[in-house]
């Protein structure tokens, strides 16, 4: 299985990614989690990353097809994937494209912006894994400690408020546009798109989510 793992920040992509990963055994590849992990190593990628992306900004077309080619390449993708925040804008796509991959599936998580800023005020997250717990929502089995590793959570730098609506302008201007282009691919392929209601509990999205292989 390939697949896409549409919708804006917040809407659980990496919370259902990490189910949907575990459930069909392929990896979860998050843009998001290997720029960050860049960052905290100090490398060139990550020094060059850090400033777009706490200010809400999408790093480049390159540099993001440039990782993913790299990542692809790599033994654990041979059986599938599971794209999460890739791709994130037309060019990102028809670069996809032009690797002649075929994406099995497209799944959009759909949820209004406020419940997105409520959500993203009481994330935490373990950076190493990327793993995400939410305070209330979805809490840590011991307050402030990732449940596999026992290490600290921590809050991302691009969640306060001001940064989450910059990356909700971002995603309704350059990301949402890919739900018209994927609804077009689906017309003419055997790709399939289908929508979730994100705004549901965690495991009532992912139970929709599951529900929707049984068809492809
Ligand atoms: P990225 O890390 O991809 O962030 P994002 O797309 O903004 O999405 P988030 O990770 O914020 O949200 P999510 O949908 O994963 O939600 P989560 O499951 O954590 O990207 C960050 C930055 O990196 C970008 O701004 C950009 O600069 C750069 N970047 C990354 N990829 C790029 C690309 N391809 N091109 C260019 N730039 C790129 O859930 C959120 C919270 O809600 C958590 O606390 C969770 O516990 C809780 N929660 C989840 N589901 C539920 C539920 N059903 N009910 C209640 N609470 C829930
Ligand atoms: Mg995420």
């Amino acid at each position: 299985m390939k697949i896409i793992l549409l919708g804006p920040p917040g809407a659980g992509k990496g919370t259902q990614a990490e189910l949907i990963s575990n459930k069909l055994n392929i990896p979860h590849i998050s843009t998001g989690d290997i720029l960050r992990e860049a960052i905290s190593n100090k490398t060139p990628l990550g020094d060059q990353a850090k400033k777009i992306m706490d200010q809400g900004n999408l790093v480049s077309d390159e540099v993001i097809l440039g990782i993913i080619k790299e990542r692809l390449s790599e033994k654990d993708c041979k059986g599938g994937f599971l794209f999460d925040g890739f791709p994130r804008t037309i060019g990102q796509a028809d670069g996809l494209k032009n690797l002649n991959i075929d994406i099995n599936l497209v799944l959009e998580i759909k949820i209004s912006d406020e419940i997105i800023i409520t959500r993203m005020s009481g994330r935490r997250i373990h950076q190493a894994s990327g793993r995400s717990y939410h305070i209330k929502y979805n809490p840590p089995r011991i307050e402030g400690k990732d449940d596999v590793t026992g290490e600290d959570l921590i809050q991302r730098n691009d969640d306060k408020p001001e940064t989450v609506l910059a990356r909700l302008e971002v995603y309704k201007k350059q990301t949402d546009p890919l739900i018209d282009y994927y609804l077009d691919i689906q017309k003419k392929t055997d790709l399939k798109f289908v929508k979730v209601n994100g705004a549901n509990s965690p495991k009532e999205v992912s139970e929709e989510i599951f529900r929707s292989f049984e068809n492809i």
